[in-house]
């Protein structure tokens, strides 16, 4: 089952330790700062004055961004195709799309290990794995390339994220499944303050803009089984964190602040885990929702 705790005798092992580079002691203080920071970088219904009154300046164009997000839900048979499809497999034949996928990213980027993008509209890099494997006998190849504004990401457990930031776009990071640990940093870099930290439910939503909270790793902190997690790593169980994230551009979320420069969501900047510079990536995805979907519906679950 779940186990979110670190073992043991990996408490307290310093600033070695990935992906956030803290140590317990640290680590319970960012919690503590990320639960009193103002605005609150969680949305959700207040149960207290002091909680509702930490969420009062949250923008309105990300309030509307959560309150339409608040129903949504994975449901038990699509968590467990999606486990099914990222468990390791003992033959190459027999490897679910989803593992197969994480392989593929960690050939070609092991400076962290991956995680999955899937375009709720447009198409990803690998959909086509999905017929060459097996999964499905035809590709309904949806319209569309990079920037999808829904996407909902996969993440497997001790996976994580490098230091990114969403430029300019408003967005929310809603868990639909498992736990995410979200580490929030004052700006772009590598030495960058970190503000705090939060850990994500089913049902929890945090959320972005371009002034605040822009720049984050994400990480999920479940049962990653054998080894410890860092670059090249790859974890060897079925657990998996969930989200869902919408990114809306500067002219698409109603409130207008020119400031003269253009970022978008099709391309966000990142720190790269090996040489601990700025790069960026283009916002493909690796697969679409559309072939993501038929897929766990074909999945069977014994
Ligand atoms: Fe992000």
């Amino acid at each position: 089952m779940t186990n979110v705790s670190p073992p043991a005798d990996a408490a307290d092992q310093g600033a070695g330790r990935y992906p956030f580079h803290i140590t317990k002691e640290e680590e319970r203080r960012l919690r503590l700062q990320g639960a009193r920071a103002v605005p609150s970088p969680l949305i959700g219904q207040a149960t207290s004055f002091d909680e509702y009154a930490r969420q009062l300046m949250i923008p309105p164009a990300v309030m509307d961004l959560a309150r339409k997000a608040a129903d949504l839900r994975l449901s038990a048979w699509e968590v467990e195709a999606m486990r099914k499809q990222l468990a390791p497999a003992e033959t190459e034949g027999s490897m679910g799309l989803l593992r197969r996928i994480l392989l593929r990213k960690n050939e070609k980027d092991s400076t962290h290990p991956p995680y999955i993008r899937v375009a709720c509209t447009g198409r990803g890099d690998f959909d086509h794995l999905a017929t060459e494997h097996g999964h499905l006998d035809h590709l309904e190849d949806p319209e569309g390339d990079i920037g999808s504004p829904v996407v909902l990401e996969i993440w497997p457990a001790q996976h994580y994220s490098p230091i990114h930031s969403h430029g300019h776009t408003s967005g929310i990071v809603f868990c639909l499944a498992g736990q995410l640990d979200v580490m929030l940093y004052d700006r772009l870099d590598w030495n960058a303050t970190k503000l705090g930290m939060l850990t994500l439910t089913p049902g929890q939503c945090a959320w972005l803009t371009k002034e605040t909270y822009a720049v984050h790793r994400v990480s999920c902190p479940m049962d990653g089984g054998d080894g410890t997690t860092g670059p090249g790593f790859m974890n060897s169980t079925d657990e998996f964190g969930a989200s869902f994230h919408v990114y809306l551009n500067e002219d698409e979320t109603f409130l207008q602040i020119d400031d003269g420069e253009s970022h978008n969501r099709n391309a966000f900047d990142y720190i790269r885990e090996d040489n601990q510079h700025r790069d960026k990536f283009e916002t493909h995805s690796d697969l679409s929702w559309s072939v993501l979907r038929r897929v766990l519906a074909n999945t069977p679950l014994t």
